[in-house]
């Protein structure tokens, strides 16, 4: 169902988009084989399942040529030293997309299969991830970090990708902040 030119009001306060479309809600449990430290995964599905991050949408479909929006809020925390973050994910027809940062920090982890890249998101910042680039937000600070993707809406969202490769590095909690490290399995 196509919808009309709109203007759409994002209540930060609320967390809020009006008009909305779908909200998405991560709980630990819904992040299984994506930390280095499993055990520690574990003990925190165990003891609470805490929500990660949500993901609240416009009402703008996800079919191709339309241009949907959506706004992911990641808790601040560490499972095992290994900061909060999204699942990652590539996209199935290689894409691009951009991030705006909205408040908090964060970093923006992309990885093509062979290099990898790191941006410092902060409120403000664009970051823009070409096509082919598989890609994950990692919250850096001790707020929520929120930031505004659009994307194309063909784009399609494949986890296997990065279950299977990885996403290059990790980002861990570190002395002045992040530490990124390589990343190694289990
Ligand atoms: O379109 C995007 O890349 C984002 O809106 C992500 O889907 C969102 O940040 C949640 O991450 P993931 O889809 O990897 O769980
Ligand atoms: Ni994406």
């Amino acid at each position: 169902v196509p919808v009309p030119p709109m203007s759409i009001r994002f209540d930060q306060a609320a967390g809020t988009l009006s008009p909305e479309g779908p909200t998405l809600t991560r709980r630990m449990s819904d992040l299984e084989g994506l930390f280095r430290d499993h055990e520690a995964w574990e003990k925190a599905v165990a003891d609470g399942d805490p929500v990660v991050y949500s993901v609240i949408s416009s009402p703008v479909p996800e079919i191709d040529r339309e241009l949907p929006q959506s706004i992911t809020t990641i808790q601040p925390g560490t499972t095992g030293g290994e900061l909060w973050m999204t699942k990652g994910h590539q996209h199935p027809n290689h894409q691009g997309e951009i991030y705006l940062g909205i408040s908090g920090r964060g970093g923006l982890l992309m990885f093509d299969g062979t290099e990898t890249r790191w941006v410092e998101m902060t409120p403000g910042t664009i970051g823009y991830m070409p096509p082919g680039w598989a890609h994950r937000s990692v919250n850096i600070g001790d707020e929520p970090y929120s930031f505004l993707a659009v994307y194309p809406g063909g784009a399609g969202h494949d986890y296997g990708w990065v279950l299977e490769h990885g996403m290059g590095l990790r980002a861990l909690s570190g002395a002045d902040g992040v530490e990124l490290v390589d990343y190694v399995e289990g």
